[in-house]
């Protein structure tokens, strides 16, 4: 694997939540093969559980580890070409991710889109200049439109609490006070586009994902039907593609609460976190055995190890 930016890096997805389960059921297996090469973490925007995980996955690899974020360290930069810097961007990513190349072996990034200017967003500005000037693989660790290590936690976590063969997988919009980025949902899309999982997505009118990203999904407007009979529940808010950046809130009743849940086949509840108790779930069902939450949580550990591993033994 040269870079890991979204599902087409991963190639047979199961052959990589293989990799994934090795490593978790063997974390120091691969200890010597990062050994003298370092993993540089790059976050514009905020992050608990990508951060530590990769962190921690680079670790049990045997790489040295750097990280910065540019919330508050860092200049600010500018990712136009050809414009003139005189306003108050200090630096150009042209040569900030050239000199981040010259310190790092792998490189994670973590850049959100702006939700004001799809065509822009869906470019993928950041994500890929640091391809073109860093010289070096690149690891999304959520972009403007995606976020792979997520999702390859999520096929993870579903293979393993999976209790028939093509269980239903339900992505519903759930309510949200802040307008969020499509890119969780897109990638969910995305990754289990690639398996033979059913997959259903709930949403209200005009929370329409990309068909690029949406697939061969069945997209129900109706977030009871959809929960009928599902063995996964992956709840996520998401604003407005169509109209692009808009949020909806206001839309208490698409909250994932216990009396939805009764739908459901016993179905598992799941979302990447962080999460909003009373507002995306209730309590009483992220804090019943039914959510795998905090077990989601964890394989994100061990995909970031499959990613950066197969990284490792390809440059
Ligand atoms: N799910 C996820 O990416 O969490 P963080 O934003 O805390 O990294």
């Amino acid at each position: 694997m040269k870079h890991f930016l979204s599902v087409k890096e991963a190639g047979d997805i199961m052959s990589l939540v293989g990799l994934a389960k090795a490593c978790k059921a063997k974390p120091y297996e691969n200890k010597k093969l990062g050994e003298n090469k370092t993993m540089g973490l790059i976050f514009m925007n905020p992050s608990l559980r990508t951060r530590l995980s990769t962190q921690k996955a680079a670790l049990n690899l045997g790489m040295n580890v750097m990280i910065m974020s540019f919330t508050g360290e860092g200049w600010a930069l500018e990712t136009e070409e050809g414009v003139i810097m005189n306003g108050d961007k200090a630096e150009h990513i042209i040569e900030a991710a050239a000199v981040v190349g010259e310190y790092c072996d792998i490189i994670g990034l973590r850049s959100f889109p702006s939700l004001k200017d799809q065509k822009a967003d869906y470019a993928e500005p950041v994500l890929n200049a640091f391809v073109k000037y860093s010289g070096k693989p690149l690891v999304n660790m959520e972009s403007a439109t995606r976020h792979p290590l997520q999702s390859l936690a999520d096929v993870l976590t579903i293979e393993e609490f999976k209790t028939t063969e093509k269980p239903k997988v339900v992505l519903t919009w759930a309510n949200h006070p802040r307008a969020l980025p499509q890119s969780v949902p897109n990638s969910f899309a995305e990754w289990i586009n690639q398996t033979d999982y059913e997959f259903v997505i709930a949403q209200p009118e005009g929370f329409e994902l990309s068909k690029e990203f949406s697939g061969k999904a069945k997209i129900l407007y109706n977030q009871d039907e959809a929960f009928e009979g599902a063995d996964f529940i992956y709840a996520k808010n998401w604003s407005s593609y169509k109209h692009y950046g808009e949020r909806y809130f206001g839309k208490e009743s698409w909250m994932v609460s216990a009396e939805k849940m009764k739908l459901t086949n016993n179905a598992k509840f799941m979302h990447c976190l962080p999460v909003r108790r009373n507002v995306i779930v209730e309590d009483a069902v992220i804090d019943s055995t039914n959510s795998i939450v905090i077990q989601e949580a964890g394989n994100r550990v061990w995909a970031a190890q499959a990613v950066i591993q197969s990284i490792l033994q390809t440059n």
